[in-house]
C-alpha cells in the first residue's frame, strides 16, 4: 500500500490526538517514513510537548518540521528541504470559533472568514504547488474534509470551507493528473481532537452520528479507520482514483433522517455484540 521507505509528509500535527498523528503512525506501520509538520514552535510547546499520551522516547522519535501554511515561503522551504517524497497529507483547518462557528452564521468578521478560508482550503493549492517538484514519480495528496453537502448546526463557515476544499480537490486533480499526481479527500465522521473541541457543541455532532450512522461510530478509536483509508489513497491500490471524496463516516452521509430503532443497536448488549462481531469499538458518550 505504502511505498517501503518512501517519504510521506503529514501536515497538521498538534498532539497525539490529531488525525495527522493517526495517519503518520499508519504510514510508518506499513513501512513508509514520515515527516510531520507542526504550525510553529509555540504550538508544539503548548500542545505536543505537554501531552502525556506519548513517552519522551516516542516524542523524540518523530521527525518534525515547522510550517505555517499561510506563509508561502515556509511551504516552499519545507518541500525544497525535504527532497523527493511519495505523498502529502493535508490535515489542517482553522476557523475562529467566536465568529465563524456557532448558532448564527452571520458575521461581519471578514478577516476571520478570509483566514479560515486561507488555512482550511486555499492552503491545499499552495501545498500542492510546492510539493509538485518533489513528487518526482507522481504521488498522492490527501486532504481531510467533513460532510459538506449537509448543513450541520454550529459548523457554519467551516462547512462552507469544506465544500470549497472538496471543489479544490477536484480542480487540483484535474490540473495535476498529467504529472501522475492524484488528489483526494477523506470525509471523516466526528473525531475527538483539539480542532473538534473548538467547535461549539461538538458533543451534539457526535450524538447526531449515533442516530445517523448505520455502523457504530467511535469518535476516538475510528481515527485508525480514517488512517487506513488515507494509506489506501496514498498508495498504488488507488492508482486511478483522483478528485474524489472518500467517506469514512460509518455511513452517516447516506442516511436521510435518524435511523429507526430497529436499524441501530437497540441496547448496550446488542451494541457490544455488534462491535465485537465487526472488530470495531464504540467509546461511551
Ligand atoms: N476532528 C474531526 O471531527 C474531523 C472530522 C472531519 C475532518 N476533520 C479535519 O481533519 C483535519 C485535522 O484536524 P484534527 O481534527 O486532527 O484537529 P487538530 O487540531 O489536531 O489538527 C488541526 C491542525 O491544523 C493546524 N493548523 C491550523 N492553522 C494552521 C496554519 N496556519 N498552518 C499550519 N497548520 C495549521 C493546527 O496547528 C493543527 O495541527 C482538519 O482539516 C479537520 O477539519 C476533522
Amino acid at each position: 500500500m505504502i511505498q517501503k521507505d518512501g517519504l510521506y509528509v503529514v501536515m497538521g500535527l498538534l498532539d497525539a490526538d490529531s488525525i495527522a498523528y493517526a495517519i503518520g503512525q499508519e504510514i510508518q506501520q506499513l513501512g513508509g517514513q514520515v515527516v510531520y509538520t507542526v504550525q510553529n514552535e509555540r504550538l508544539k510547546r503548548i500542545f505536543f510537548d505537554r501531552s502525556d499520551k506519548l513517552t519522551a522516547e516516542e516524542k523524540a522519535a518523530l521527525r518534525m518540521e515547522f510550517c505555517d501554511v499561510t506563509k508561502e515561503v515556509e511551504v516552499r522551504d519545507l518541500f525544497e528541504k525535504l527532497g523527493p517524497i511519495c505523498g502529502v497529507v493535508h490535515s489542517i483547518a482553522f476557523a475562529n470559533p467566536k465568529t465563524c462557528l456557532g448558532e448564527d452564521i452571520f458575521t461581519n468578521a471578514v478577516d476571520d472568514l478570509k483566514t479560515g478560508f486561507h488555512i482550511s482550503c486555499a492552503s491545499l493549492a499552495t501545498v500542492a504547488h510546492y510539493a509538485l517538484p518533489q513528487l518526482k514519480n507522481g504521488g498522492s495528496i490527501v486532504a481531510l474534509s467533513f460532510e459538506s453537502r449537509k448543513a450541520f448546526p454550529f459548523y457554519n463557515w467551516m462547512g462552507v470551507n469544506k465544500a470549497a476544499l472538496e471543489a479544490l480537490v477536484r480542480a487540483l486533480a484535474r490540473q495535476y493528473g498529467h504529472h501522475l499526481i492524484r488528489v483526494n479527500a477523506i470525509s471523516a465522521g466526528p473525531l475527538t481532537t483539539k480542532a473538534a473541541k473548538s467547535i461549539p457543541h461538538f458533543a451534539h455532532l457526535a450524538r447526531v452520528w449515533r442516530k445517523m450512522s448505520p455502523l457504530p461510530w467511535d469518535t476516538i478509536e475510528d481515527k485508525a479507520e480514517v488512517a487506513h483509508a488515507a494509506a489506501f489513497l496514498l498508495g498504488p491500490l488507488s492508482k486511478k482514483i483522483t478528485g474524489q471524496v472518500l467517506y469514512v463516516d460509518g455511513g452517516a452521509s447516506v442516511v436521510g433522517g435518524d435511523l429507526l430503532p430497529a436499524e441501530r443497536p437497540a441496547d448496550e448488549d446488542e451494541l457490544s455484540a455488534l462491535v465485537e462481531q465487526s472488530g470495531l469499538s464504540l467509546s461511551p458518550e
